[in-house]
């Protein structure tokens, strides 16, 4: 089993785009996945077609009041289940604060996730507890980021937290990359940025070959409550995305 968390400190940099359709990727190729919704938004909930104030039991339920995993998780496709956020997960960041080691509460809580081969982690758009929390439990971090100098900057400040987190409390965890996305080819600044994270001190081998496309299917199958597999399988964004997974795994096989 492994464990990966998709977090950028920046907001709107596709991490939930990401952590839906890796996972959606992930259970199409034959692994047993879990989608994991820690963002107070609820976008990867709403994303997989779930109404959040609906589902009683959600990420407080069990990663804050240390409730079992198995009844809170829905199945939403085939091989792929999600256990779903709820907005009043905003206040997990200060309850974790406050309770003895919160940063083992996300761990405990996928404990009990022993049989799926994959579970991937959204992370809201902050170095929080939560976040830190969501590190400590993962084997691998894998950083979205659209070629922007903003996001980049997010980037720099979550590889920063990566290293104090592995210094202090998950000495194996392992970035897996950084993934490019909405890319648009022929724009200048897309280039450079690319071409900056190839080549900057602290970013060696990390940038994935697959770049994700800026792609309106991505942005409009949300809306369906559908992956991009269901939506568009043809698109561009679903290329890319299948690209991506095959990458992902190839890396981990690889040890890094
Ligand atoms: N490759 C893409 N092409 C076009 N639109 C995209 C792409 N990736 C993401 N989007 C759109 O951009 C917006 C932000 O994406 P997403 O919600 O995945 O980002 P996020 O990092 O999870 O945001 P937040 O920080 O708020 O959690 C969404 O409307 C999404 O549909
Ligand atoms: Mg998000």
């Amino acid at each position: 089993m492994q464990i990966v968390v998709i977090a950028n400190r920046s907001g709107g940099v596709s991490k939930t785009t990401t952590a839906h359709n890796l996972s959606a990727a992930l259970a199409i190729a034959g692994k047993k996945t879990l989608a994991v919704d820690l963002d107070p938004q609820c976008d990867l909930t709403r994303f997989s077609g779930v109404v959040p104030e609906e589902q009683e039991q959600n990420a407080i339920t069990v990663v804050l009041d240390k409730e079992p995993l198995g009844p809170a998780v829905v199945e939403i496709g085939k091989n792929l289940s999600l256990l779903p956020c709820h907005p009043d997960f905003v206040s997990a960041d200060t309850e974790l604060q406050t309770k003895t080691g919160g940063e083992l509460y996300v761990k405990k809580a996928l404990k009990a996730a022993t049989d799926y081969d994959f579970v991937i982690l959204d992370s809201p758009p902050s170095l929080g507890k939560v976040t830190v929390a969501a590190m400590v439990a993962a084997h691998h971090v894998l950083i979205p980021m659209p070629t922007q100098y903003k996001p980049l900057e997010g980037a720099v400040r979550t590889l920063n937290t990566v290293e104090l987190v592995k210094e202090d409390l998950n000495p194996d965890l392992n970035v897996l990359g950084i993934v490019a996305t909405m890319f648009v080819r022929g724009r200048s600044l897309d280039k450079e940025v690319l071409r900056h994270v190839e080549t900057a001190e602290g970013f060696e081998g990390l940038l994935f070959d697959t770049v994700i496309r800026q792609n309106t299917d991505l942005a409009q199958a949300p809306s369906y409550g559908k992956s991009i597999f269901e939506h568009a399988p043809r698109s561009n964004g679903a290329q890319d995305y299948v690209a991506l997974t095959k990458e992902i795994v190839r890396r981990m096989k690889n040890g890094r």
